[in-house]
């Protein structure tokens, strides 16, 4: 059905623009005459020939960039951060250079606060989530579902499947009080309801040459109708407090808002994968020379993988994907680790969640492409609810260039029914987006250190990819 209506109404655009032609009757010289003949074969097929082709992406991407919002607004710094400013991270509003390391030295894990930090209201309680009940698992779905990130016009909010909330909150080594949530009772109803979230996640990393545990802290979330009462720097210190008694001192995390002090500052780009989706929901606007099928052509991917050797990763793989990471880690200022039980954990292939593949050359791995799902609910709209979104994980390049992973990348996420494919511009990605089209997106999503302090880094020399 929706096919045959959008079969009509390119017809119909064809036959309009046809019509404007018509009416123009230039003056055209001999190599013109070629030119646009061969500018209306194209037209003709709806396909584009080079130098439009040029010309649109151009277009496309002044677009994208007039879209995109400034990098690091001054006023996106405010004057005065009540909470912040009692934590040990860099400020702003301090000259002098923080040494490289710990801000606060002299902890001890005996001076720590016995019992959880007291909640403001009463009927308000700590509760630690279960990731292995699945009610529990069902009710923080539900509860991030209906309150975490939005973008700043309402139009989409981030949906983490339930599958994927387990995989990520349970990878190997978690801790199980890390992940806490704050209930209200409802005594008529004898039951508790969420209305706040935090979790923290133990990873290893390298900061500049320093290796260091630390935790990941991932999904703050305070019910909408709690906000403003001060309950996230609650979640926050309680969740330091229950790092602390684990004797680690330090986390990393990132936001898109501006906290004291990112040590590094991200981009997201996009690449459309749906084009017609994208438009009908207003992801993504069309150049005013543009109409959707000749979009539609401009991003148009094979379903054929042009590399041959890619597969779905099995278990075989683990090792030679551990393999290959540890080496492609070597060359970021700031990157992770992954042992065996981690790559095992985080990249083998989940339905919904993760996806991951290899290049294999007579047993031999040599690259590797992963990325995991992330769909937002989109909240405008009267047909589409669900925007299918692909989210890069790790494209390791060995016998092929930045720019032809990407593409295998996205064909893959193309025939998994994804709609759009984002991937920060960290590691090397930034050298694919050009020529394959991405657009850029407002916004900076800022990257931090709780208690330590580094250099700041390029989103080049940065290979952390937190969900
Ligand atoms: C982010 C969120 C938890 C903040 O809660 P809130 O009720 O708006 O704010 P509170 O009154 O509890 O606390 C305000 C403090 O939290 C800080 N804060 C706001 N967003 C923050 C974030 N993403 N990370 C850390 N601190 C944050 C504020 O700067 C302020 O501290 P300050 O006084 O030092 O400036 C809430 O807005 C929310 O759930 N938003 C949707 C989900 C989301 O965006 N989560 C963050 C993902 S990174």
């Amino acid at each position: 059905m929706e096919d045959k209506k959008e079969e009509e109404k390119k017809e119909e655009i064809k036959q309009e623009e046809k019509k404007e032609e018509d009416k123009k009757e230039p003056e055209k010289s001999k190599e013109n005459i070629s030119e646009e003949k061969k500018k209306e074969e194209a037209q003709n097929k709806n396909t584009l020939t080079e130098s439009e082709q040029k010309a649109l992406m151009n277009e496309i991407l002044k677009l994208e960039m007039e879209n995109a919002k400034p990098a690091h607004k001054k006023s996106e710094i405010k004057e005065h951060y009540e909470f912040w400013e009692s934590q040990p991270v860099p400020q702003f509003n301090k000259d002098a250079p923080v040494e490289f390391g710990e801000i606060w030295k002299d902890h001890k894990v005996e001076d720590l606060r016995k019992t959880p930090f007291d909640l403001p209201e009463e009927g308000l309680e700590w509760k630690d989530v279960d990731m292995t009940k699945q009610n529990e698992i069902d009710k923080l779905y539900e509860f991030l579902k209906t309150n975490y990130v939005e973008d700043e016009d309402h139009m989409f909010r981030f949906d983490y499947s339930k599958d994927f909330l387990k995989w990520h909150l349970t990878s190997p080594n978690y801790f199980p009080e890390w992940l806490i949530s704050i209930v209200q009772l409802d005594t008529k109803k004898n039951k508790k309801k969420m209305v706040g979230f935090i979790a923290g996640i133990p990873i290893k990393v390298c900061i500049h040459g320093y290796d260091i545990s630390l935790a990941e802290i991932d999904f703050l979330c305070v019910k909408k109708e709690f906000r403003n009462k001060r309950l996230a720097p609650l979640l926050i210190r309680e969740v330091s407090r229950r790092i602390h008694v684990r004797n680690q001192w330090w986390a990393v995390y990132t936001s898109g808002t501006m906290l004291p002090k990112p040590f590094a500052q991200t981009t997201y780009y996009h690449r459309n994968l749906n084009v017609k989706k994208l438009v009908d929901i207003h992801f993504t606007y069309l150049p005013h020379n543009m109409n959707l099928a000749r979009a539609k052509n401009l991003y148009k991917l094979p379903t054929e993988l042009p590399f041959s050797g890619f597969r779905p990763m099995e278990e075989k793989d683990v090792e030679q994907v551990h393999d290959l990471l540890e080496k492609f880690e070597q060359k970021f200022k700031v990157h992770g680790y992954y042992d065996k039980d981690q790559v095992k954990h985080w990249f083998l292939p989940r339905k919904n969640v993760v996806y991951s593949y290899v290049r294999e050359d007579n047993n031999k791995v040599t690259d590797f492409i992963s990325f995991y799902s992330l769909p937002s609910s989109i909240l405008q709209h009267e047909s589409y609810k669900k925007l299918m979104a692909a989210y890069s994980f790790f494209n390791i390049n060995n016998t092929l260039t930045v720019k032809e992973i990407m593409k295998c990348a996205l064909i893959l996420a193309k025939n998994a029914g994804f709609d759009v494919f984002n991937c920060l511009n960290i590691m090397n990605n930034e050298e694919a987006f050009q020529d394959l089209l991405f657009g850029k997106g407002g916004g900076k999503l800022k990257y931090y250190f709780w208690n330590f302090v580094c250099p700041e880094t390029e989103p080049k020399d940065l290979s952390l990819v937190l969900m």
